[in-house]
């Protein structure tokens, strides 16, 4: 049986009381934490480091699945890891040497993923498919909160589960971007089980979000 997951994007969180809201997801039955790093040259928006990683770790056991919207993110793995990443997920656009980042990731003792633009095929991830513990599909342009869901997206989707199931591998599919209580019945039915919302969470009453959520996770077991 396929394990579902809540990832809220803290990007759609407030900032100003960003220890409460982590809280209140956590409470409301979120597994993993999706924490979103850009650095204004991969994306063009700049969010946040390594500080704010760290000081939210104190806060929740949550899983910290940490999202690198960076240039060669194999640069911060180890002070990631020291903030409290416990998932690392980079693009594949980003690393010019992926299976060394995503080794490298391994080695420090968290969980590696990747991440693919919607313009990147599944393809370009078949020799490292068998390395990696989670395909993380964007279903909007990376950068910003509150994008349009890419309805080509599910094809991908579908396509990458296929590839994992003919391989016989154990590999989580995360999407992110313009997913709601609306389209994740859809989204999961094509093959994902990681599924990130930030203004599908943080845009109205988090708790009940979630908690919706994880209800309709219940429908599909
Ligand atoms: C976008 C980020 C997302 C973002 C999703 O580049 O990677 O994680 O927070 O926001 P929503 O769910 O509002 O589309
Ligand atoms: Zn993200």
């Amino acid at each position: 049986m396929r394990k579902y997951v809540i990832a809220p994007s803290i990007l759609s969180a407030d900032f100003k009381r960003l220890g409460e809201d982590v809280r209140t997801v956590a409470d409301a039955g979120a597994k993993y934490l999706h924490i979103d790093v850009m650095d204004g040259m991969f994306v063009p928006s700049i969010s946040f480091g390594m500080p704010v990683v760290k000081s939210i770790r104190p806060v929740s056991n949550i899983v910290f699945d940490v999202h690198m919207m960076v240039e060669e993110p194999g640069r911060y793995a180890e002070d990631m890891k020291k903030a409290g990443a416990d998932i690392l997920t980079v693009h594949q656009e980003a690393c010019c040497h992926l299976d060394r980042t995503l080794n490298l990731i391994h080695s420090l003792g968290m969980k590696a993923g990747v991440a693919l633009n919607p313009a990147t095929p599944v393809e370009t991830l078949e020799w490292v498919l068998g390395v990696v513990d989670m395909v993380l599909i964007m279903t909007v342009n990376p950068g910003f909160g509150g994008q349009k869901f890419i309805p080509y997206t599910l094809d991908k989707i579908r396509k990458l589960r296929n590839m994992i199931e003919e391989r016989g591998l154990d590999v989580d599919i995360e999407v992110d971007g313009g997913i709601t209580t609306g389209n994740v019945c859809e989204v999961a039915r094509a093959g994902a089980n990681v599924f990130v919302a930030g203004s599908g969470v943080f845009g109205g009453d988090a708790a009940e979000n979630v908690r919706t959520f994880v209800r309709i996770f219940e429908g599909l077991k």
